[in-house]
């Protein structure tokens, strides 16, 4: 009886250090809430920034929209491989008249996009899903360009540390 209750605590100490299956599910339904938001905003934003030092950020951020809508269409392939149901719900999209305060909503939210991709790719491998673990890299890839040309846009760094470049 004492031995089995040990093996009990013991799994869940596992579990408490790595995700299961199911968490990567639920973490990848929030990483796709994110995509939407992001297909939205850009969607918006690429439209409806004014003024000619906005130009050329104006045509980066289509392109952007474009590039999130096949990073949602690759998530949700994964959940459904996963055994999933892909979401349907977008997170929240910050609106502005402001150009600026417009970009630094994206740019806030490419940066913690960024840190969630980081710890997905490490979830994927604790759990030996290293295809998925690949196509995060290569999200993670285009969303450390948008961050970067956001930044520029703004003139400021990329932001750095754990939710940075
Ligand atoms: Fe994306
Ligand atoms: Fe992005």
């Amino acid at each position: 009886m004492k031995t089995q209750d040990k093996t009990v605590e013991a799994t869940n100490d596992t579990s408490h250090d790595k995700v299961s299956r199911a968490d990567l599910i639920k973490f990848l339904n929030e990483d796709l809430s994110r995509e939407y938001q992001a297909i939205i905003a850009y969607t918006v934003y690429s439209q409806v920034l004014k003024g000619a030092e906005y130009m050329n950020i104006a045509a980066e951020l289509e392109l952007h929209a474009a590039q999130e809508l096949t990073h949602a269409i690759a998530i949700a392939q994964q959940i459904d491989y996963l055994g999933g149901m892909p979401t349907v719900t977008p997170k929240p999209v910050r609106t502005s008249e402001s150009a600026k305060e417009m970009l630094q909503f994206d740019l806030d939210n490419e940066t913690e996009t960024i840190r969630n991709y980081r710890e997905r790719v490490q979830q994927c491998e604790d759990l030996a899903e290293y295809a998925i673990g690949e196509k995060i890299r290569d999200i993670l890839i285009d969303e450390q360009d948008h961050q970067i040309a956001l930044a520029t846009a703004l003139g400021k760094n990329v932001p750095r540390g754990p939710g940075g470049a």
